[in-house]
């Protein structure tokens, strides 16, 4: 069993990637800045294999990596809006904190690194869907950094330190740090609170979608594979390619109620672009388990049964305002103890 550190393990993907490692045996270490609370993990409290390392991502000493195999690095200001909040602090955890882990990282004997990039990094791209091999075209702050620490990342692969990157498309499912600013979710949850979805927009711009579950499972197909898989390699993560007006469709046609579909003209979003996910398939060999139904279906029950609940800290932007706006006061710097 590999002994592995999660950094971002608190938030919306890397709790439940987490929670999957422990499964599996694996000693995880997660450093996170715990800006949506330290609990997300709690239900693992008295797991042994399981170290809380409350810290900002910037200012990892070397010392904090002897013995660990394995970096699975999601700590990041996790989406557009929220990285045009201070583009100077997104370019220094988003960028140059990735860049830097990776370093000493490498010069203190990690084995394996494997970064959580975006889809972004595509921009708007028209009918084709883009390959792994297509241009890059970032359009916001938050996509270039992406860009940015691939690039810085993978001038550091070679025999002895693997890098691995995932282009993840936008995300959807229940997780003990809910986000309710992605498409599938906060759909599902305005369905249920008003019987209608509201789409702004005419709806016929494409999202590519994939499950939190599955965005774990291919950080750890990646870990248990041949280097030779996955060392410098780049991989689009995705189940499938949507139009919001027929995701709408299916949220209205999955919940057990009346619900209505309203469009409200708005060009502020146009982005439409959509990606291909046959090397994550041929190559990787993940099939995505997990279904939009499935997401839409378990967000559903949670929100109806009062489990998961749309506070400050479900809608990222918000909470990272209020921490800026705090001067990025959060007590860092030592073990959490639940
Ligand atoms: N969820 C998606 O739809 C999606 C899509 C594409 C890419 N991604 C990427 O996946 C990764 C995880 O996203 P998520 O949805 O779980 O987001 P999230 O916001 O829930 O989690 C990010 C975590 O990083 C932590 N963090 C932020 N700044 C930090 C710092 N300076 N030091 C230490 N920890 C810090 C936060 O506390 C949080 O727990 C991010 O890199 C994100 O950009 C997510």
């Amino acid at each position: 069993m590999a002994k592995i550190m999660v950094t971002g393990g608190g938030g919306y993907i890397g709790s439940i990637l987490t929670a999957q490692l422990l499964e599996k045996g694996h000693e995880v270490i997660v450093l996170d800045w715990f800006v949506f609370g330290q609990h997300r993990l709690s239900a693992y409290k008295n797991n042994p294999h399981l170290t809380l390392l409350a810290q900002d991502v910037r200012t990892v000493k070397p010392a904090s990596l002897k013995g660990i195999d394995i970096i699975c690095d999601l700590a990041a200001l996790s989406n557009d809006p929220a990285g045009d909040l201070d583009r100077k602090l997104t370019k220094q955890i988003n960028f140059e904190a990735r860049a830097r882990l990776g370093r000493i990282a490498k010069a203190m004997g990690v084995k394996r690194y494997m970064l959580a990039s975006s889809c972004s990094v595509y921009g708007a791209n028209g009918d084709l869907a883009a390959t792994e091999e297509s241009e890059i075209n970032p359009l916001t702050t938050y996509a270039e950094c992406n860009a940015l620490a691939e690039e810085a990342l993978f001038a550091l692969n070679d025999d002895d330190f693997c890098v691995t990157a995932f282009r993840n498309s936008t995300a959807f499912g229940l997780s003990p740090r809910m986000r309710f600013d992605l498409v599938v979710n906060i759909m599902t949850l305005n369905a249920l609170k008003d019987q209608t979805i509201t789409i702004h927009g005419d709806g016929q711009q494409h999202r590519p979608l994939i499950h939190i579950a599955d965005i774990s499972r291919a950080f750890i197909k990646a870990l248990e594979s041949e280097k030779s898989v996955v060392s410098g390699q780049v991989f689009n993560l995705g189940v499938t390619n949507v139009k919001i007006s027929d995701l709408a469709d299916t949220i209205a046609k999955t919940l057990p109620m009346d619900i209505g579909i309203e469009y409200v003209p708005n060009n502020s979003d146009a982005r439409d672009y959509t990606v291909s996910f046959d090397k994550m398939r041929n190559r990787l060999r993940l099939d995505p388990k997990m279904q939009i139904k499935d997401g839409i279906n378990e967000v559903f029950h949670a929100a109806l049964t009062g489990e998961t609940t749309n506070s400050s800290d479900t809608r990222t932007v918000e909470r990272y305002r209020e921490v800026i706006e705090n001067g990025n006061n959060l007590s860092i710097g030592s073990v959490v103890n639940f």
